[in-house]
């Protein structure tokens, strides 16, 4: 799909169909007027006769609307004026291309970014319309031997405004959306790969093909190698499975090198079995979606060097699966990480908080600014924030504070969760320095409790992405998330250092 940006009247665009919001209840937008008043009132006519309110998210389909040059005209619900927020845009948005999608245009103008979504400049609008339309067109369809793909006629979008729009403000904003719908569009494509194609080996190869089109940096380390960096609890997750576990990073340098790097540590458990201690059978396909973590910073990488942000950022994905083979680990055994701490295995499908505690000592070698690590770590935190917020936990409030920032900016909700000493009790152990999970209580704290161990030499925080990487059910597949939240974070910070 392509896209452009324009200014101009919607009743003059020779176009397969223009599209022009309604808000609720039956209140024209700035657009919608124009097309009704060249029309001698016939849009107003058809709403007043009850075809359509206004609510957010309906849309009427019009044929041959008197004085256009367009074939269609899409009328897109905004909802109540008062309540147009982020959310409701972004349905509205989506909600119009899953109807453009269903008509046979190949080509669509909408006026929708200059309609008030509250609190958002049109900048906001031109990126998150950009994403919406993506998302519209993306189909886990990798494997499947017809493409969905094939069927779509939607091939030129026109974002277009009846006043004009700063042109480089809008290509900027341009870019930025087409970055971050790619960089999703990566992310979910890794997700929604089967276990037994994206194994550790195959992530490994993204993060080298990505470096020789970027021009980055990957480094794959293999077992020896991580046995030699005593990186005893990552191996002790690995040992069950025939897979070869890799420690890989992928290293973008936007700014001279000795400016210190933002590092992200993604979780690249490519299929958790729960190990010894076996998961249920019910649902357990979608743990192929453990590795969603490694997934988003690769996808979070690809969208920053497609658009070269003036940042240094490195990738580390611990990569593995946890498999219950004839060696795996048993619950009782005691490793010792790379810090040299020594922990007690009580439960071997808490596996993932064990292959991040050594990627993120080995992360101190980069002098991070800050680390961020994304892992779908804990069912607990699906319970607590279902499938709307990622947990957001941090040993750094300003740091937490600007993530949440991000998070707000960019559409990809994040909670803060307390990391107070008083849960670190629960990680006791009479054997080991710690034990590897602490009780039922407070599961998603007693997580990042556990990696706030590993994490005290640098500002850090960690996202527990286990409700918000994939969706379950009917429309299972990937999302895409944190990668917008991420890529806004990185774009801000690039935005506010002073070369
Ligand atoms: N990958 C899972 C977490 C998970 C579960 C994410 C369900 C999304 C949906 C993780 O490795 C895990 O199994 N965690 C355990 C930890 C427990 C044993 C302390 C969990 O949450 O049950
Ligand atoms: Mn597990
Ligand atoms: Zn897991």
């Amino acid at each position: 799909m392509e896209f452009s940006i324009k200014n101009g009247n919607p009743g003059k665009q020779r176009s397969a169909c223009v599209v022009v919001g309604v808000f609720e209840t039956r209140v024209l937008t700035e657009a919608a007027k124009t097309l009704d008043k060249n029309a001698n009132g016939y849009i107003s006519d058809i709403l007043n006769d009850g075809d359509m309110e206004g609510k957010a998210g309906s849309t009427l389909l019009l044929h041959k609307v008197p004085n256009t040059v367009c074939k269609r005209v899409l009328l897109v619900g905004l909802g109540k004026k008062s309540k147009l927020h982020d959310r409701e845009y972004r349905n509205a948005v989506q909600a119009a291309f899953n109807a453009l999608h269903k008509t046979g245009a190949l080509d669509a103008v909408l006026f929708l970014i200059e309609d008030p979504v509250i609190k958002r400049e049109i900048s906001w609008k031109i990126s998150h319309t950009v994403i919406m339309a993506m998302k519209s067109v993306y189909h886990p369809d990798q494997l499947k031997s017809k493409h969905e793909g094939s069927k779509q006629h939607l091939r030129k979008v026109t974002l277009s405004t009846t006043s004009r729009v700063d042109s480089d403000i809008g290509e900027k904003a341009l870019q930025w959306g087409l970055a971050t719908a790619h960089g999703m569009s990566l992310t979910k494509d890794l997700g929604n790969l089967p276990p037994n194609v994206c194994t550790p080996s195959y992530l490994a190869e993204v993060a080298i093909k990505m470096a020789k089109t970027y021009k980055l940096k990957a480094t794959v380390l293999e077992q020896k190698d991580m046995e030699r960096l005593g990186m005893g609890s990552l191996l002790s997750v690995a040992q069950g499975s025939s897979q070869p576990a890799k420690l890989i990073t992928l290293e973008y340098w936007g700014r001279k090198k000795k400016e210190k790097p933002v590092v992200l540590v993604g979780k690249g458990v490519t299929f958790d079995t729960g190990g010894i201690s076996l998961k249920p059978a019910a649902e357990m396909d979608e743990m192929k979606y453990d590795m969603c973590g490694a997934a988003s910073v690769l996808g979070t990488i690809a969208a920053i060097a497609q658009m070269r942000l003036s940042i240094n950022v490195v990738g580390i994905i611990p990569a593995t699966e946890n498999m219950p083979g004839g060696n795996a680990t048993k619950p009782g055994d005691i490793v010792t990480s790379m810090s040299g701490q020594t922990i007690e295995i009580l439960n071997t499908d808490a596996e993932g908080r064990l292959i991040l505690c050594d990627a993120l000592t080995y992360a101190e070698r980069y002098e991070p600014e800050v680390v961020i690590d994304i892992a779908t770590l804990t069912g607990a935190c699906v319970i607590a924030l279902g499938h709307v917020a990622s947990g957001l936990l941090s040993n750094n409030e300003e740091l937490a504070m600007e993530l949440l920032n991000a998070s707000e900016q960019a559409a990809d909700r994040a909670w803060h969760l307390p990391l107070w000493d008083d849960y670190q009790e629960q990680l006791k152990s009479n054997f080991a320095d710690m034990a590897n999970i602490g009780g039922r209580a407070a599961g998603t704290i007693t997580a990042a409790c556990f990696l706030s161990r590993f994490t005290k030499k640098y500002r850090w925080a960690h996202i527990d992405i286990a409700g918000t990487a994939w969706e379950s059910g009917k429309k299972k597949g990937a999302t895409g998330r944190p990668v917008p939240l991420l890529t806004q974070f990185l774009t801000t910070r690039a935005a506010r250092k002073i070369p």
